[in-house]
């Protein structure tokens, strides 16, 4: 069992205890279920298998199918293809999802290499796979090559409206006459090669038709009511599962059950992959045409085409300063590789006019779209291109002002947001600087390309890190039973980031109460619309739902009490009233226990509350997460080989709640940033379109043997600007920095610039 929290409710945090998170031994002793462990027991019914076939061409259509091999399986149910899927409805675009313009199965068009073209149904995997094995197709393939890169499709570039949340062009001053007219300028090109999620799930999906026209569905999926909201558009469901429901979950808080009912299951990672899962629909499709349910498996290669990845980006990026490196002007040109259909482009834009202060900016993005699948959310989202740019630029203005790469950021400060003109809701930016600076001893570095005793040159590398820090709308309902126990009810998704430890441990503290009396439900439809697990705002938009219906129920409590003859509390004034350490405690040492007061209560006190309606939108401030990663690496200078020696990344991302999750967050990001330095790229065959290296074996990771120490500091940042939970988000700042610090400590320990992700072997011997 957790330790139980030594609460307050009202007084300055203490410096926190870490709790251990609540799926956490469920799930190193294997006992955690996702959505694979479910079998017919545990599902209640008997389930056949799904498995999905997809397309060995890349563009063009299919003229027919051979399916009589595929059929003659012992166990085959049924073969599901375009010619006889369920026509889906179109979906109305929401915030985040794609899935509206992915319909799978709704045509004889092949749009890229992997595209499902065929669901098989059989009562066991085995039969499922070998029938899957002999769909045989009859292609007409397009009579012209695939454009799968922004090189082979450079001639399909064209403007784009928006980039995620960021406009696809933005425009301050007269930039371009500010460039020329800058004493000291960087123009270079960064390239960023596409790569793809990798959760070490493969994701599975489970599907039931019920009786009475819904479906019964098992997923791990990041938004619980965006993706019922998918499927009840897609079916044409009623009103409940579509938009006006939807809207009336999310916005009003209202609570009413539907038609789709989906239990989230954990997740084996997610990282924005399980957004708008296409198998989702695949499933439920399939299940459609079976007289029983269905699991669908992805394979991992599917995963590869079937799911999202962050797209190719490449970008010119020119920055103008005055001979003291004081920024004048950011001209931020990203070209970005979008797939066949869909609207997500790579937001590039979302962050690097907000990093520095300047005076003039022009970023504008282009979007070529290739023969690929879709690309999506992915961990930082925009940020991890765009500073990768910026950061590797800043360093090199740096040399050119002959400047420290530290001193360079002091200088360019932003106290305002430069992109509003805001002030910030709080920026502890310079603390992080100091604190990075100081663990890795900035200040005392040796010279750069010194070798080691064993020959290694040593190098140094710093980047700021930057996200900004939004809300989504979250309705949560908190009951106080009369036994004293809590019972909180919001969807949240817990994808391996700890929401589920962090909102017990907001919930305990909003309300006195110890951990141990509190019990969080997250994963049935019909519970309240909570917010999704996504852009690093998950536990603070449901967080603040919980705590204000939190405040109504103590509320209604010292109410309660106040009213009740038999409590010691009777006639106390509840607004001298708190709960501390479990105890109701009014003026003078008057106090009952919680459990004691509700014993007496005739019935449970329940509330409700919907928070983030404006999305977290100030229009006084702007509210961002900052940090700062220093790096040391050591290079061997005949083979190149590189090991990150020491990283540390400084973090101001608000008020942590949990200590340990917190860390293991910002550790995992800055590994993913240095896997995306060093490692991490998805290769595509540009004959044929399909994903080379679709597998874990040939999709590289850093491990702890390219990495010797690595830490994240967590600097003290109480944000309540915006809410008294006072916090930011920490999952996805982590990623921003650590690649252009490791770029710029390679540049320091060689003095190759090097400008193109993953920074491959090869291209450190520079030339
Ligand atoms: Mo995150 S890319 O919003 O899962």
């Amino acid at each position: 069992m957790p330790p139980s929290d030594p609460s307050s409710s009202s007084a300055a945090p203490p410096a926190r205890t870490s709790n251990p998170r609540i799926e956490g031994a469920a799930k190193v002793t294997g006992a955690a279920l996702y959505v694979d462990d479910i079998g017919d027991d545990r599902f209640g019914s008997s389930l056949d298998t799904a498995v999905v076939v997809t397309s060995t061409i890349a563009i063009g259509r299919i003229r027919s199918f051979d399916l009589s091999g595929a059929r003659a399986v012992p166990g085959v149910r049924l073969v599901m293809t375009h010619q006889n899927a369920p026509r889906l409805r179109k979906l109305t675009a929401v915030a985040m999802s794609e899935i509206g313009e992915l319909l799978p199965l709704q045509g004889d068009r092949i749009s890229y290499y992997g595209q499902a073209i065929a669901v098989v149904v059989a009562d066991t995997m085995l039969a499922a796979s070998e029938a899957a094995r002999l769909v045989l197709v009859d292609y007409e393939p397009a009579a012209h090559a695939p454009a799968v890169t922004l090189a082979d499709g450079a001639d399909r570039l064209a403007p784009v409206k928006r980039a995620g949340m960021a406009a696809g062009e933005t425009k301050k001053g007269d930039a371009f006459a500010d460039y020329e007219a800058a004493p000291v300028k960087v123009d270079a090109r960064y390239h960023c090669a596409p790569h793809h999620h990798n959760a070490m799930e493969t994701s599975a999906v489970i599907a039931r038709w019920d009786d009475d026209g819904g479906v019964t569905i098992r997923a791990a999926v990041q938004w619980h009511h965006l993706e019922t909201l998918a499927v009840g558009q897609a079916f044409g469901l009623d009103l409940a599962d579509r938009l006006p429901g939807y809207l009336a979950r999310a916005a009003l808080g209202r609570e009413f059950a539907g038609k789709v009912r989906l239990t989230n299951m954990m997740a084996g990672g997610a990282f924005g992959r399980n957004l708008n899962p296409q198998h989702l629909l695949l499933a439920c499709m399939a299940a459609k045409l079976n007289d029983r349910g269905v699991k669908l498996n992805l394979s991992r290669e599917q995963t590869f085409t079937l799911l999202s990845y962050r797209a190719e980006v490449d970008q010119r990026l020119r920055l103008g300063a005055d001979a003291d490196g004081r920024l004048v002007t950011i001209i931020q040109e990203p070209d970005v590789a979008v797939g066949f259909a869909g609207s997500y482009v790579e937001p590039v834009g979302h962050s690097p006019l907000q990093v520095y202060a300047h005076v003039s900016h022009y970023l504008r993005h282009r979007v070529a779209r290739l023969d690929l699948n879709a690309p999506g959310w992915m961990r930082a989202p925009g940020g991890s291109a765009a500073l990768f740019a910026l950061e590797s630029a800043m360093d090199e203005l740096a040399g050119k002002v002959g400047l420290d790469p530290l001193e360079l950021r002091l200088r360019n400060h932003a106290d305002v947001d430069p992109q509003s003109g805001k002030p910030w809701t709080r920026k502890s930016l310079h603390a992080c600087y100091r604190a990075g600076a100081a663990a890795i001893r900035w200040h005392d570095r040796p010279k750069g390309g010194t070798p080691r005793a064993d020959g290694r040159l040593i190098g140094y590398g710093m980047a700021t890190s930057y996200e900004s820090s939004l809300r989504f709308p979250a309705s949560a309902s908190v009951t106080l039973r009369q036994d004293g126990t809590v019972l909180v009810r919001v969807t949240a998704a817990e994808t391996g980031q700890g929401i589920w430890t962090a909102l017990v441990t907001i919930t305990a503290e909003s309300l006195g109460l110890p951990r141990s009396q509190i019990e969080l439900v997250t994963d049935q439809t019909m519970l309240p619309a909570g917010a999704g697990s996504i852009a690093s705002t998950g536990t603070f938009s449901n967080g603040t739902a919980i705590v204000e219906a939190a405040q109504m129920i103590k509320a209604k409590l010292f109410r309660q009490v106040m009213r009740d003859h038999a409590s010691p509390l009777h006639r106390a004034h509840p607004g001298a009233m708190a709960i501390v350490d479990g105890q109701v405690r009014g003026p003078g040492n008057l106090a009952e226990s919680v459990v004691s007061a509700m014993k007496r209560a005739r019935e449970p006190i329940t509330a409700r509350a919907t928070t983030g309606r404006n999305f977290g939108r100030d229009t006084k401030r702007k509210k961002a997460s900052f940090g700062a990663v220093f790096t040391e690496i050591s290079i061997d200078p005949w083979t190149m080989d590189l090991a990150a020696e020491r990283m540390f990344g400084a973090f101001a991302c608000g008020r942590i709640i949990e200590p340990a999750i917190a860390r293991s967050q910002l550790l995992g990001g800055m590994t993913w940033g240095i896997g995306q330095a060093l490692f991490e790229q998805s290769h595509l065959d540009r004959r044929t379109g399909r994903w080379i290296n679709a597998n874990l074996a040939e999709a590289l990771i850093p491990t702890h043997a390219d990495i010797r120490s690595i830490e994240a500091i967590m600097v003290e940042d109480d944000e309540t600007w915006t809410h008294s939970l006072g916090m930011k988000g920490v999952s996805e700042i982590g990623v921003i920095g650590p690649a252009p610090a490791i770029a710029n400590a390679i540049f320091d320990a060689t003095g190759n610039r090097l400008r193109s992700l993953p920074l491959l072997i090869e291209q450190r011997f520079g030339g």
